[in-house]
């Protein structure tokens, strides 16, 4: 085969293959079987291998690139990527349609679609090729990741339309993916993802692209930024118009032309939803003509032409058989259901946290109850209330120890927290946990090194403390259960390579009480050294922006303890990094998504505790306040929220649910 007709059969190759995976992975509606697809991916790799000047990107067989990233490039997103208001009843929804109607009247239809919990990303497109895709980040500056996007293999590489557009979706992780990937991730003792949006967020942020063309990701487009593409009137037209390019568009969306339509379908999709193949957290509804978007305009933060309804958590009932107590890191107690297994949202739940005693008590559980249970997104669900029909005065009342179930010391109480606490630092519960935390994926990372493996550590009395890690010998860790020559080499390099760690992550691992991953990537670029840190006083400390009074005390105390002092010195003397060699402070600024807002809680909170929720906001420079106002930047509204709500969407204020919250924190833990 010469050069000319090499080029020819790529390029038939090319067309040919783009439209197997269009039809296979867009449309899910294949023509040809898979061994034919193959057949021509390997006709075109092997062209290709002999010819490589003929390579191009948008080739089929160029998904993956091949050189891993040091760090994800900020970009610029010129038309902002903002966020919805959200509705939890058809109240909400009613006063929506009623804001429309007074601006824009009578005359309008909404396009309703699914919202998918996912990740928002951009695609920008240039000349009909895919040049550059990006996360949303705080709205206006998202991270660049291109390469991990291409691996989706429903995102089109090339498209007929020339001018530059920037469509908007959401990128995903399908329920079917996720439980396997979970599975595979317990089987190797790896931390296990909460739900498919943690898990996608994960994906999407590795550096290295093969990691997300391994993780079965999938997308929806359902917007557009940049536009100089055909003038279109309305939403649908875009979203037509989109699927005639090849963009996967979500095949639910429906034109409704009164708000009692609207509600039907949100009420069809809240009993439909647990049939869909991948999450929806609840319905958008969009006005559909543009030229009635624009009359109705934008808040500082949200259009003002569209609305999330937000779904409701799912609830299924079960028997409470017993409680199971656990000892935390930092001591803590924490009671756990056992349940009757039931199937809730995809998943079997036998397993279900009670928080702590007040919680029991207030909710008066016993055992052989029967009772609610609801899973909003998280691994470990919530038990919420009895039934207390299902009473028959056979149940058994719950007794919280006096004493810690791991090492037998008296449980305490500290000032006003709800929790029962073991104090005793020789703990073995909390040892173990401290060293689980040490290992994590967020601080030093070490591969290989699951809870089970820590645990035997600890037991065979190879491993005390965070120092003895990198004390352990080749010898010592093929006496273990279960592990082998290989895996035991495999974990000494993990271990020997952790120590090139850069700061925040042996910050982190520490386990400073209120530092968590943000905190500890404040501390290790601001001071470099553990050094620096160890001498700085509670001044230095608080006048940095993010750290409270909370966090700066607790790493005083820290720091000023014996026991810490000798551990340092001797992970210093083992060989472990001490300095901060991650990005300069000047192009890596954390943003927080509170800092310097102010934020009022509202409603029934059911995943926080109120003051939980108020501590992690201020631990993130938000401050609380108690009242809405026009200087009121988000509210964050639970169950059953009323006059602060309806004066919130009065005043066009960022309305959040406990989700939103969760996810927001969830974001700046996983950075
Ligand atoms: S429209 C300006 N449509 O929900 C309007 N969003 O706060 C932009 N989402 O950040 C959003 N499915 O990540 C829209 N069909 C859908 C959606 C959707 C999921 C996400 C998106 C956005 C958040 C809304």
């Amino acid at each position: 085969m010469d050069i000319q007709e090499a080029r020819l059969k790529i390029e038939e190759l090319t067309e040919l293959l783009t439209k197997y995976e269009y039809e296979y992975y867009v449309l899910d509606n294949p023509s040809v079987p898979d061994a034919e697809y193959d057949k021509k991916m390997n006709e075109l790799k092997e062209i290709e291998a002999n010819f490589p000047e003929l390579i191009t990107a948008d080739s089929p067989t160029q998904r993956v690139g091949v050189t891993p990233r040091e760090t994800f490039t900020k970009v610029e997103h010129l038309v902002p990527m903002l966020s919805l208001d959200n509705a939890f009843n058809e109240d909400n929804l009613r006063s929506f349609h009623r804001r429309v109607v007074q601006q824009v009247g009578e005359d309008v239809t909404y396009i309703c679609e699914l919202k998918i919990d996912g990740l928002a990303i951009s695609l920008i497109y240039e000349d009909g090729k895919f040049v550059r895709g990006a996360t949303r980040g705080d709205g206006t500056i998202g991270e660049d990741i291109t390469l991990n996007l291409r691996t989706i293999r429903s995102l089109p590489l090339t498209i007929k339309e020339r001018g530059r557009i920037e469509v908007r979706g959401e990128a995903f992780m399908p329920q079917a993916s996720f439980l396997k990937l979970n599975e595979q991730r317990k089987a190797d003792e790896q931390s296990l993802f909460a739900n498919p949006r943690n898990a996608a967020a994960g994906s999407l942020r590795q550096l290295d692209p093969r990691i997300a063309a391994s993780r079965n990701l999938d997308l929806f487009l359902y917007g557009y930024g940049e536009w100089q593409g055909p003038e279109l009137a309305t939403h649908s037209e875009h979203l037509t118009y989109m699927q005639e390019q090849g963009f996967k568009v979500n095949p639910h969306w429906k034109a409704c032309s009164t708000i009692e339509e609207v509600i039907d379908y949100v009420s069809y999709w809240t009993t439909e939803r647990p049939n869909l193949a991948y999450d929806i957290d609840g319905i958008v509804i969009k006005v559909d003509n543009l030229a009635q978007q624009e009359a109705l305009g934008f808040t500082a933060r949200n259009p003002r032409w569209a609305i999330a309804h937000k779904f409701p958590a799912q609830e299924a009932i079960t028997i409470l058989h017993d409680v199971e107590l656990s000892v935390g890191r930092t001591g803590v107690i924490t009671p756990t259901a056992i349940l009757e297994p039931v199937l809730v949202d995809g998943s079997t739940v036998q397993r279900a946290t009670l928080h702590n005693e007040d919680f029991i008590r207030e909710h008066d559980f016993r055992l052989g109850d029967t009772v609610v249970i609801q899973k909003a997104g998280d691994i470990i669900p919530k038990v919420m209330r009895v039934v207390e029909e299902k009473r028959t005065g056979e149940e058994q009342e719950i007794h919280m120890p006096t004493h810690c179930p791991a090492c037998d010391s008296e449980l305490v109480r500290i000032d006003d927290e709800v929790a029962l606490r073991c104090i005793n630092p020789n703990c073995p519960a909390q040892l173990v946990e401290g060293l689980i935390h040490f290992v994590s994926r967020n601080a030093m990372n070490i591969d290989g090194l699951g809870e089970k493996v820590v645990e035997q550590l600890f037991n065979e009395s190879l491993v005390k403390t965070f120092a003895d890690l990198y004390r352990l010998t080749q010898e010592q860790l093929v006496e273990l259960e279960r592990m082998g020559e290989k895996s035991a080499n495999n974990l000494l390099n993990a271990i020997q390579a952790s120590k090139q760690n850069s700061l925040e992550r042996l910050l982190f691992g520490l386990g400073i009480r209120h530092i968590g991953a943000k905190a500890a990537r404040i501390l290790a670029m601001r001071f470099e050294s553990i050094e620096a840190l160890q001498k700085a006083t509670y001044e230095d400390l608080v006048s940095i922006d993010e750290i409270g009074d909370k966090m700066a005390e607790s790493v005083i105390q820290f720091f000023a303890e014996e026991k810490v002092i000798a551990l340092v010195d001797d992970l210093q003397q083992l060989g472990v990094n001490m300095v901060y060699t991650g990005p300069k402070q000047a192009t890596e600024k954390i943003e927080s998504p509170f800092a310097g807002k102010t934020i009022v809680l509202t409603g029934k909170m059911e995943i926080y505790t109120r003051p939980e929720a108020k501590q992690l906001i201020e631990e993130l420079g938000g401050s609380v306040t108690g009242s809405v106002s026009k200087k009121t930047d988000i509210v964050i509204a639970g169950e059953a929220a009323g006059s602060k709500y309806d004066k919130a969407v009065q005043l066009g204020i960022t309305i959040w649910d406990e989700t939103d919250l969760r996810n927001a924190l969830e974001e700046i833990e996983n950075e």
